[in-house]
């Protein structure tokens, strides 16, 4: 310290001596002024560039805003709207593939949960797998009856996570969908071997959410490819073509993301329902849906195979269900004209499937013309000769 006092002492006197204050204190006051000039002028070139900036930013914050705004919209409307939000980039290359496609891709869907949809398709699998053909089943229903129906009756308890998530999401495809598919084969307590020739992909509540984050990734434009088309994408390949004659997809009670792509990715569609007023009263809108979103806009190649009456009476229809069933014939005929279809074969109310879910499969414990088996096998006949697929149906 003492030093540094010393040292100040020495330059005063130094200064004094010399008279060199009145310089100093020129250059000193000329540079001051000068940094107070330039100074000023800096902030006058800088201002407006700043608030330049501050526009943009702005207005980028504004389309952001925009853009969750409509997001937001889309949401709060009709599943058939949301799908519309961005427009279709459809690939004429991929539908092309689906127009050709030797394999039938059938999916199972009614915006109605409990009609008997995961009950048709595990016992139309194995009606198809009895006559010989190879059959992938894909479970898209984010509740995983099918899963747990087809795994439990085939003997196995543990679902081990959802390969319907790797499928959406375009992960599982060629080689790598086909070797990971659950094998269902397995001896029955007679010795006969069952579902030798089909398998399974399953789904787990997972599914629910990865569907979620699918769909708002397409919404916000954070996806290149069009989503809705990831599992047509997945499907349209030589190895399932080599492997398989029909893909079989159960769909959830709504136009989930999954539900979208399963309609964009089939060349045939069926809807179960019961007939009466509050399993049908959703029907009108489906079919429209199914027409014009589906049909019209995004796979152009899908038809109607039929609509199927489950849970009726035994034999012969009573009178109530008689009349809801020419209400749905109409109704079929409004949107899909003359190619629209109802299945003469319909499925009674039968105690053997609702007690067989969870352990076996009715057709496989329900035999004989008048029993589980034979009413699958008249449907599955009938469904054979609607969508073209060939086979001893006897
Ligand atoms: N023909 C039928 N007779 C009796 N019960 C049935 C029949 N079809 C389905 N069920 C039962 O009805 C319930 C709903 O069937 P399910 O196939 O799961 O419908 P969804 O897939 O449309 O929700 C299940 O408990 C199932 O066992
Ligand atoms: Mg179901």
């Amino acid at each position: 310290m003492r030093e540094i006092i010393e040292f100040f002492e020495s330059l005063m006197k130094i200064l004094a001596e010399r008279d060199l204050w009145k310089p100093l204190a020129t250059v000193g006051g000329f540079i001051a002024i000068s940094a107070f000039f330039l100074g000023r002028s800096y902030q006058k070139w800088r201002v407006p560039h700043d608030i330049a900036k501050l526009d943009r930013e702005l207005a980028d914050c504004k389309v952001q805003l925009g853009a969750h705004q409509a997001i937001e919209d889309a949401l709060a409307k009709d599943d058939d709207e949301l799908w519309k939000f961005r427009t279709t980039r459809r690939s004429d290359d991929l539908l092309g593939k689906l127009a050709d496609s030797r394999v039938k891709i059938m999916t199972l869907a009614n915006l109605k949960g409990g009609v008997g949809k995961t009950t048709t398709t595990a016992s139309l699998a194995a009606h198809f797998d009895s006559k010989g053909k190879r059959v992938l089943v894909i479970d898209l229903d984010y509740q995983g009856s099918l899963s747990a129906m087809l795994l439990r009756a085939s003997g196995r308890r543990r679902i081990d996570g959802s390969l319907a998530d790797d499928l959406l999401s375009g992960n599982l495809h060629g080689e790598k969908l086909v070797k990971y598919a659950k094998d269902l084969e397995h001896k029955a307590n007679k010795g006969e071997t069952r579902l030798s020739r089909t398998k399974l992909i399953t789904a787990t509540y997972s599914l629910a959410r990865l569907e979620n984050r699918l769909m708002l990734r397409w919404l916000s434009q954070h996806e290149t490819e069009d989503i809705r088309y990831n599992l047509a994408r997945a499907l349209l390949s030589p190895e399932i073509e080599q492997k398989f004659d029909l893909v079989l997809i159960d769909a959830a009670p709504r136009l989930t993301t999954g539900t979208i792509n399963a309609l964009c990715a089939s060349t045939d569609f069926i809807v179960p329902t019961i007939l009466d007023g509050l399993s049908t009263e959703t029907l009108p809108g489906f079919l429209r849906q199914t027409k014009r979103l589906i049909k019209q806009e995004l796979n152009p190649h899908l038809e109607l195979a039929g609509v199927v009456a489950t849970m009726t009476e035994e034999k012969h229809l009573k009178p109530e269900e008689k009349t809801e069933r020419e209400n749905v014939a109409r109704w079929v005929g409004e949107e899909w004209g003359a190619s629209g279809h109802v299945f003469d074969t319909h499925i009674p109310d039968r105690t053997a499937l609702g007690k067989a879910a969870g352990r076996d499969l009715a057709y496989f414990t329900d035999l004989g013309e008048n029993g589980a088996q034979g009413f699958f096998d008249r449907l599955g006949a009938e469904v054979a000769s609607r969508i073209g697929l060939t086979y001893d149906c006897r």
